[in-house]
């Protein structure tokens, strides 16, 4: 006898009902504080952990799994076992080495790229039809190289990139401002770390655009405001890892967003890392950076045209420049 008694046989889920399973790859701290903010914020049916730690692992997995009365209902597994995520519909990676205090993202590569060897290939077998979502830093390079040993279409491989940069740089003007975060749309696009571009002309408060309405009113244009902003966005990972030792919770809220705009199809338009080729005059090989993308259950269904000022296009391509000297010898 069930618990309940059926007073009418359920119908099957309709087929454009799909069940949404998400596999995060790496339970230390970004990859734990993902996984906590897709279960608050209910973006997946079927939530996955894998780690190389086995105690951590079960021990992470039964204390989301006790807070189940709390949350909407989510099924929780974990294993070392790759196979335990087949069949997902996106994989979130998360797994690496990261930095120490006053350690670059770059100085991270030789090491995670190792272990993306190791990571890549068995996700990509048991989910052949997932998206994969790259943060493990550095994020840009290392997006590039799960798109390469995966073999997944660039539509289906995202870093995430400057979406964390953007909502740090939002915060700031909001808090300039004095008005809230989610009224400001403001972009940085490029790599995701020291040489992140500042939209300028993408900063819009309410919808007015900053700059153009500081000029229409005649207020002194606070550009040395503005650029003191980005600069406190390029420093804020630093500052955090020298206070707390890592960066967690503005990543996990980061990249629940970005997977919710996936799994929702919400077509939003995120800055995040794609293959940036052939925009902007950025050439000399296959390079992904963050530029303003429409996000889907497709993954990467475009990326948004947007307007950028000569000085910016060629911050672009420098950052560009950059990356690809570092990819080009990685010979993958
Ligand atoms: P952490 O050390 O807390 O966690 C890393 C996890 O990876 C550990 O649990 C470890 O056991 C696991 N791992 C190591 N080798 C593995 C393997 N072969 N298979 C599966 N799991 C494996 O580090 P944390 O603080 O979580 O950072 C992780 C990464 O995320 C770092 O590279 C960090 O730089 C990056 N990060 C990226 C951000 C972004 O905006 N893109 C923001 C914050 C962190
Ligand atoms: C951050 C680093 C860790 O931006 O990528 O938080």
């Amino acid at each position: 006898p069930t618990f309940f008694r059926q007073i009418q046989r359920a119908a099957p889920p309709s087929p454009t009902k799909r069940h949404t399973k998400i596999s995060v790859v790496g339970a230390g701290n970004v990859g734990m504080a993902i996984a906590q903010t897709i279960l608050t914020q209910d973006v997946a049916d079927e939530l996955v952990l894998i780690d190389a730690k086995a105690d951590k692992l079960r021990g992470e997995m039964l204390d989301l799994q006790h807070a189940a009365a709390f949350l909407p209902r989510t099924k929780i597994q974990a294993s070392v076992d790759y196979a335990l995520s087949a069949g997902s519909d996106l994989c979130i990676v998360t797994a690496g080495a990261r930095q120490i205090p006053g350690e670059s993202r770059l100085n991270l590569l030789q090491r995670n790229v190792t272990l993306f060897r190791s990571i890549i290939p068995p996700l990509a077998r048991y989910s052949p039809e997932a998206i994969l979502l790259i943060v493990s830093n550095p994020v840009d390079v290392l997006t590039y190289v799960a798109w390469k040993l995966s073999g997944f279409p660039s539509n289906r491989v995202i870093g995430s990139g400057t979406n964390l940069d953007s909502s740090r740089f939002r915060f700031l003007i909001a808090d300039h401002l004095d008005v809230n975060a989610q009224d400001v749309q403001a972009f940085i696009v490029g790599e995701h770390g020291d040489s992140s571009v500042a939209l300028w002309s993408s900063i819009s408060v309410g919808g007015v655009p900053v700059l153009s309405f500081l000029e229409k009113q005649q207020i002194a244009y606070e550009k040395e405001t503005l650029e003191n902003i980005h600069k406190e966005v390029i420093d804020s990972a630093y500052e955090v890892i020298s206070l707390k030792g890592y960066t967690s919770w503005a990543i996990g809220y980061s990249v629940a967003n970005l997977a919710r705009s996936i799994l929702r199809d919400q077509r939003k338009i995120h800055p995040v890392s794609v293959v940036a080729s052939g925009f902007y005059g950025i050439e000399g090989g296959d390079v992904f950076l963050s530029l303003p993308a429409q996000l889907g259950r497709g993954g990467v269904l475009g990326v948004a045209n947007v307007h950028l000022t000569d000085d910016e296009a060629h911050q672009l391509r420098d950052s560009a420049k950059t990356i690809l000297e570092v990819q080009n010898q990685l010979g993958i």
